[in-house]
């Protein structure tokens, strides 16, 4: 099965995705945690291109898609699909929805160009349960200021204007739209361990569901 997560700067997804990683591994189901972009050596050095904020501050929004799908590719090539194929669970912090909500209803590139680039780069792999991870920006974007969220440092599509983040929230919302069943909506203003409890209680009737299935 494969989770991916969710939601606007500072919503809280990493903290989360962590704490439901420790989760599943404590009920000793095989599960791996990784993130976008990132997840692999060829992805951490992508990661490190994309999010500089001192030196890469005129990348174009096309070059920006493509490190992303980049990073995506070497991901699924590597580490998801082959988990995947094995039986193991990922946890994903970020996937194709982001790219979705951040290059094409952030930065206007258009949709569908970005869905075909997106089919190619993740070879028509989507996870089967999206956690979305729901607060508006102004709040995100505090909490992060703030610091709140340990090891989430400040990137450089942090530092893109207000507008750009309220199109990134109305995108996502236009993808929740569009795939209304693969989403589970969580409200992320509230406590850490109340959320917890709301993913955790969406996605294990379904992982023991898969586990019946395939006894
Ligand atoms: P995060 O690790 O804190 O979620 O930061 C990743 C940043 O990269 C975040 O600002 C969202 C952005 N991003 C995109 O713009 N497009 C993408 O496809 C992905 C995966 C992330």
């Amino acid at each position: 099965m494969f989770i991916s997560f969710e939601g606007t700067e500072g919503s809280g997804k990493s903290t989360q995705v962590k704490a439901v990683y420790a989760a599943l591994q404590a009920a000793s189901y095989d599960v791996l945690l990784t993130r976008e972009p990132g997840g692999t050596d060829i992805g951490n050095q992508i990661r490190k291109i994309v999010l500089d904020t001192m030196s890469n501050t005129q990348m174009q929004a096309r070059a920006e898609l493509l490190l992303f799908c980049a990073s995506r590719a070497q991901l699924v090539g590597e580490v998801i699909r082959p988990t995947l194929a094995k039986g193991g669970i990922i946890l994903c912090d970020r996937y194709a929805d982001s790219t979705l909500a951040y290059q094409g209803y952030g930065h206007g590139l258009p949709i569908d160009d970005l869905k075909q680039i997106l089919q190619f780069a993740t070879s028509g792999l989507y996870p089967d349960m999206t956690i979305y991870l729901d607060l508006l920006p102004e709040k995100g974007l505090a909490r992060r200021r703030e610091g709140t969220f340990e090891g989430e440092d400040w990137n450089r599509l942090d530092d893109m204007e207000i507008a750009f983040h309220h199109r990134v929230y109305q995108g996502y919302q236009s993808i929740i739209a569009n795939d209304k069943q693969r989403f589970v909506i969580v409200d992320a203003d509230q406590a850490p361990t109340a959320i917890t409890k709301v993913i955790l209680d969406a996605i294990m009737p379904r992982l023991a569901s898969k586990t019946e299935a395939t006894k």
